[in-house]
């Protein structure tokens, strides 16, 4: 599936065109009952039950693609188009059946040695330190959200920086493709994705001609260019997708016990839609997270990621960034399938990177420590943030 979006997506876009090469399949997979060229041929139209007059008002509403109307949930549609609900509903299942049809989207059943056989084609993006990216199993997934929260100056901005000089990389290490940078704290710096160029030995006027930054200056403006991300990424060809952060302007905006429920319900919508658009564009999506403190902790690190459970249950893989003398740790909080375990990285002028002791190993240089599910104690220190602990954060204290 991904390598047939390569080929779908990269035709109508001019700077792609390095893609032609590498990612066309041999021969092109089409349904019996699609003779389109590509899926980004396929017309709203096309859809069972969509005439021109209801193509038109999509439109209107800015979803121009079969993929984008996938992407969108019901209760937006209807909300965008004066539909009811139910109406709404079944156009957006028939653009996910078109997709299905030609093998766009997966089946709704498939075998277990089907999925682990797509899950082995899934691509990652190298984070700039082997060993995060050996605690993540190979890097950055696509096809998911991975979360990073940590404090301030916990090095959840240069992560981000360092993905996006990452990602313009051909596989193994990136996705070959570009980046959206989501930035609602002012925290881009072109210098820095120069610097963490220069650093790997990479062209930094070529990576930065593939990063696509969005200022974003409220929160209604966030839940605009997530709404309409479908577009850019298709519009980019982008791969990446950063939000850095997720939740600062929520929280700033929507202060205090009464707002509370309205802000949860507008986070739970925006995190709904990446999750859509992480699938089904198959992207990597990191978004970094904030923390709160909880003074009722007795043991180890009293922060907690902020969002509460709108947040963590939308993340795939959430994890835990924090300072530790002039180094960093990174520890899995959250993950369908990763073991728990921690491992120390550095930041410098390379971005992230591993830390430099001679012996690249250890549990102070970069070692990856498995750890089981059950809650640590908290008396080394760390962070006593796991998933028991998660699930306690209640929407009422976040
Ligand atoms: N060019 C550089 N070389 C080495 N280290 C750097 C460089 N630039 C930034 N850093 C390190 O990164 C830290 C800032 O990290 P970062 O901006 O990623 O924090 P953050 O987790 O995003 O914090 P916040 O919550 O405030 O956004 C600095 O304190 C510094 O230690
Ligand atoms: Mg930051």
């Amino acid at each position: 599936m991904y390598l047939r979006w390569y080929w779908t997506l990269s035709l109508p876009l001019p700077m792609v065109r390095y893609t032609l090469s590498s990612h066309r399949p041999a021969t092109l997979p089409m349904s019996t009952t699609i003779e389109k060229r590509s899926i980004l041929d396929l017309e709203l139209e096309d859809l069972e039950g969509v005439g021109p007059a209801r193509a038109k008002k999509m439109r209107e509403a800015g979803i121009g693609s079969v993929i984008q109307l996938a992407t969108t949930s019901a209760e937006e549609l209807a909300i965008e188009t004066g539909w009811d609900k139910d109406a709404a509903a079944s156009v957006i299942m028939s653009a996910q059946k078109l997709l299905r049809e030609s093998n766009f989207l997966d089946k709704e059943f498939m075998t277990g040695d089907q999925v682990l056989e797509k899950r082995r084609a899934i691509r990652r993006c190298s984070t700039g330190s082997s060993k995060l990216d050996e605690l993540l199993l190979g890097g950055i997934e696509t096809h998911a959200i991975t979360e990073f929260f940590g404090e301030f100056g916990s090095g959840k901005s240069q992560l981000c920086h360092t993905l996006c000089v990452m990602a313009r990389q051909p596989a193994p290490t990136g996705l070959d493709g570009d980046s959206i940078w989501i930035d609602t704290e002012g925290t881009f710096r072109p210098e820095r994705i120069d610097q963490i160029a220069r650093a790997r030995g990479l062209d930094p006027d070529d990576v930065l001609r593939h990063i696509h930054v969005a200022k974003v200056h409220n929160s209604s403006h966030l839940e605009l260019i997530v709404k309409e991300l479908g577009k850019y990424i298709e519009q980019f060809n982008a791969k990446l997708v950063v939000v850095d952060s997720v939740i600062s302007l929520h929280r700033a905006e929507f202060a205090g016990r009464g707002t509370l429920a309205d802000r949860q319900q507008r986070l739970n919508q925006l995190m709904h839609k990446l999750t859509r658009i992480s699938e089904v564009y198959g992207i990597a999506t990191i978004i970094t997270n904030q923390v709160q403190s909880t003074p009722d902790t007795f043991f180890g690190d009293p922060t907690r990621p902020a969002g509460g459970n709108v947040i963590g249950h939308a993340s795939t893989y959430r994890i835990y960034l924090r300072k530790a003398g002039s180094d960093r740790v990174a520890k899995i909080i959250d993950s369908p399938y990763h073991a728990y375990g921690d491992v120390r990285f550095t930041v410098n002028e390379k971005g992230v990177d591993n830390i430099d002791d001679g012996s690249g190993s250890g549990a102070a240089a970069g070692k990856t420590t498995a750890r089981t599910k059950k809650k640590t104690s908290g008396k080394d220190g760390e962070a006593a943030a796991t998933e028991d602990d998660n699930d306690k954060t209640a929407e009422g204290d976040i």
